[in-house]
């Protein structure tokens, strides 16, 4: 088992280079399934989820090889079997997106149910309409733990719409209707810039998706797809931890290879908090500068293109290190305040109120001292890594693999950061 030590009170600076989108790679990586040559895949990021989607393909029989630092190249072709429920495909959410593959490549599936990070129910009932609807005959085993997708007369393009706004299901649905026979409509879409990448891999195989990125997806049916070279966007959301962190230290630093309209709802209260921020000449870098005072400010979660609930976490620690009163709601995961308690140990004043305990009062302004701290899932651990940078004193994180999953290199890349900051086994 290995910790976090970090030295806390240091303003970051420097430059940090974001690593690809795991949300997208992690969907992506599966809908190479789809193509009927091999793929290289470049800016894929070196993270626990990636390793493990790479694993649960391997096991399928497709044929994977780091060609590059970030490039791998991907032969799904090899792929005979449908049913994936060996101990890997348990380990993450995003080994859903195997279903939608195999249905749109060899109509039937069995995966083993998903796992990831826990913030309350997690259900798959929008995955499972959408496969509905597009003809497939679905179950849940629970003796095998799986889900079981079945279309014997194949996948017949239909008009689904998602009763809740969901990344997954929207991608999932889109990935089983590509060969569909005749035209799928997802209305009441995920509007995620991952999506809209995962649109983008599709098409470029040789899928005709129009409308991603917005509430409604349109889908027509081809029979082909061939394999391709692709380069995954970077990351919003390590782009967005690391403006946080930056922020939180009163840094001043460079972020690198970002996409910053994919930033916008974030940037907006960033600058709220009165960190000065500039984009790049070339447009793909932010430079943040929060010497000044930090104001609080009120924030609101919702699917894109509004604050993403994957920023919260990271965002309260960040409004605690302003004077007065935040507020922090979070309207996507029923509860996702789980790493609250170890927070306020540190000194932070925060709250759960609303009469749907969806709501954080954060008093700002508060001196941090540093403590032993376990993360409870990927983006709390990075809201106690912008913790410890901020508290007086040395802290420790254990449960680091939870923040591994989606950080590349993180230690490295906050070390360039000038943050006194070392993995040490506990
Ligand atoms: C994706 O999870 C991300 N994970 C999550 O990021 C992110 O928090 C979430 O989208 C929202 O942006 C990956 O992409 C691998 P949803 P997903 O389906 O697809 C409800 C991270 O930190 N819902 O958009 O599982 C659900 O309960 C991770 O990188 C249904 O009701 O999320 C939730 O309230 C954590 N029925 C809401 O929709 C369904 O069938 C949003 O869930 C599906 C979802």
């Amino acid at each position: 088992m290995e910790k976090f030590v970090i030295g806390g009170g240091k303003a970051l600076s420097g430059e940090v280079y974001i690593s690809g989108a795991k949300n997208a790679a992690v969907a992506i990586i599966p809908s190479t399934i789809l193509a009927d040559s091999p793929c290289t895949l470049e800016n894929v990021p070196n993270i626990k989820d990636v390793e493990v989607m790479f694993e649960i393909m391997t096991k399928m029989g497709a044929k994977i090889e780091q060609t590059g630092k970030n490039t791998y190249y991907v032969d799904a072709t090899g792929i005979e079997t449908t049913d994936v429920i060996f101990e890997e495909a348990g380990r993450m959410r995003a080994s859903y997106y195997i279903l939608g593959a195999l249905l749109a490549k060899k109509g039937k599936a069995c995966v083993r149910m998903p796992g990831g990070c826990f913030f309350g129910d997690r259900p798959m009932d929008q995955h499972i309409k959408g496969f509905s609807i597009l003809g497939a005959e679905c179950s849940f085993d629970d003796f095998k733990n799986c889900v079981s997708v079945f279309a014997k007369n194949g996948l017949k393009g239909g008009n689904i719409y998602m009763d809740v706004v969901s990344v997954g299901a929207t991608i999932n649905v889109m990935i089983a209707a590509v060969t569909a026979e005749g035209t799928t409509v997802i209305e009441n879409a995920a509007r995620e810039p991952h999506i809209v990448d995962v649109a983008n891999f599709l098409n470029m195989m040789g899928a005709n998706i129009k409308g991603a990125g917005t509430e409604v997806i349109k889908i027509k049916g081809v029979k082909e797809l061939r394999g391709v070279n692709y380069s995954i966007i970077p990351d919003q959301i390590e782009a967005g931890t690391y403006i946080a962190a930056i922020a939180a230290t009163h840094g001043k630093a460079v972020v690198k290879n970002v996409i910053p309209k994919h930033l916008d709802s974030i940037m907006v209260k960033i600058n709220e908090m009165g960190v000065k921020t500039s984009v790049g000449e070339n447009g793909d870098s932010i430079s943040i500068d929060a010497s000044g005072e930090l104001k609080s400010c009120k924030v609101k979660t919702t699917p894109h293109p509004g604050f993403p609930t994957d920023m919260q976490p990271q965002f309260v620690v960040l409004m605690s290190m302003a004077k007065g009163t935040s507020y922090m709601r979070e309207t996507v995961w029923e509860c996702r305040f789980q790493y609250i308690e170890q927070l306020k140990r540190t000194g932070m004043d925060v709250k759960i109120s609303g009469n749907k305990r969806d709501l954080l009062i954060i008093e700002g302004g508060k001196t941090l001292h540093g403590i032993d701290m376990q993360a409870t899932d990927l983006r709390a651990g990075a809201a106690m890594i912008i913790a410890a940078l901020c508290a007086n004193g040395v802290s420790t994180i254990s449960n680091i693999n939870y923040i591994e999953r989606g950080y590349d290199r993180i230690v490295e890349k906050l070390q360039a950061l000038g943050a006194d900051i070392a993995k040490e086994s506990c």
